[in-house]
């Protein structure tokens, strides 16, 4: 263990950003909002500022790191990109979606970030303070979401600092995350796309920018998310899901005008945007509300559009703990 250290809080000024880019030049460990949730960035190229991201998250296994930039420019001189990953760029940078694609020999990225890999995840978020601070420090910064490993993932910068306090140099405060759920992995190696996991764009504009839909990583895929521990996003009371009559001592987030009763309503109308946008607050909400004492139950959510990457994070806050 290392000594504590003083977590800046930085806000959304010219001050604040030149802050932030100052945090990350210096090889320390910035916490900043993105569209989907906010990541724990360092500078992609130094290995002891990436080594102190999986020491921060207390992350058990050197899974790859996404690579933000601020844009196509920047991507091009860290990977290749065939015709599939050149479309889906064009057609969703800056946004939720990161590209798995092979890595350039002279890319300059710490062998930490792909554990190993040949291949690398790239994405240029569209957070307006996330592109200002990548704008303003200039280098690729390697992000996983800022919350310990196994946590609820942050979608405000006070989460990230009940999580994180005191073992990185800042966090810069960008508001509340618009998606609220991680961004779509797609891998583009072999001129074919894959889904290593669902997320912020869904698999339906996917199709209609590529025109079939990504198949799902087989097993025997090349390449692997194996961020993708079965139980994550772990609320500290048990998680039911598809619950349509819940018990007295289960917290029950609705979703829909049919849940009237719920305690909490991930989206009252049935928006599946709004039900990401709210669903990491509300799995936090609902673990307060059963202070150690209740469970929680969530009602069934459709697996379309966004859906499938809210029924994934809900499945894993389920899964039986490691
Ligand atoms: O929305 C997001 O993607 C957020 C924000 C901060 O950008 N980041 C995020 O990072 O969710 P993280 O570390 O929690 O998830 C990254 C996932 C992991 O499952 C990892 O295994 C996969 O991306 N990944 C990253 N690079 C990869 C690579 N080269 N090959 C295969 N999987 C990779
Ligand atoms: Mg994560």
């Amino acid at each position: 263990m290392t000594d504590p250290i003083h977590t800046r809080y930085l806000t959304d000024t010219p001050d604040g950003i030149a802050a932030a880019a100052d945090v990350l030049a210096a090889g320390g460990l910035l916490a900043l909002p993105t569209e989907t949730v906010y990541g724990l960035g360092a500078d992609a190229r130094v290995d002891r500022a990436c080594a102190r991201i999986f020491a921060a998250k207390g992350r058990p296994q050197f899974n790859p790191l996404i690579v933000h930039i601020a844009g196509m420019e920047q991507a091009e001189q860290i990977g290749t990109f065939d015709a599939t990953a050149r479309k889906l760029a064009d057609a969703f940078w800056p946004g939720p979606l990161t590209l798995v694609v092979p890595m350039r020999a002279d890319a300059g990225i710490s062998p930490l970030v792909t554990a190993g890999n040949p291949t690398i995840g790239l994405r240029v978020p569209n957070h307006p303070l996330a592109r200002a601070v990548l704008t303003a420090f200039g280098g690729p910064v390697a992000a996983p979401s800022a919350n310990p490993s196994g946590k609820i993932s942050p979608t405000m910068a006070e989460h990230v600092q009940t999580g994180l306090d005191g073992l990185i140099e800042a966090v810069i405060d960008g508001g509340a995350c618009t998606v609220g759920v991680e961004s779509t992995i797609v891998g583009c190696v072999d001129g074919r796309a894959v889904l290593l996991r669902p997320g912020g764009v869904s698999v339906e504009d996917i199709a209609t920018v590529i025109g079939y839909t990504p198949a799902a990583r087989g097993d025997s895929d090349p390449i692997s998310a194996p961020g993708q521990l079965s139980s994550h996003y772990a609320p500290d009371a048990a998680v039911s899901l598809n619950v349509t009559a819940p018990a007295q001592d289960q917290v029950w987030v609705g979703f829909g005008p049919e849940c009237g009763d719920a305690e909490l309503n991930l989206s009252p109308t049935g928006d599946l945007t709004e039900a990401a946008a709210n669903l990491f607050q509300m799995l936090r909400r609902a673990d307060e509300i059963a202070n150690g004492t209740r469970r929680i139950a969530f009602a069934p959510v459709p697996d379309t559009g966004l859906g499938l990457a809210i029924n994934d994070r809900l499945r894993r806050a389920a899964a039986p703990r490691g």
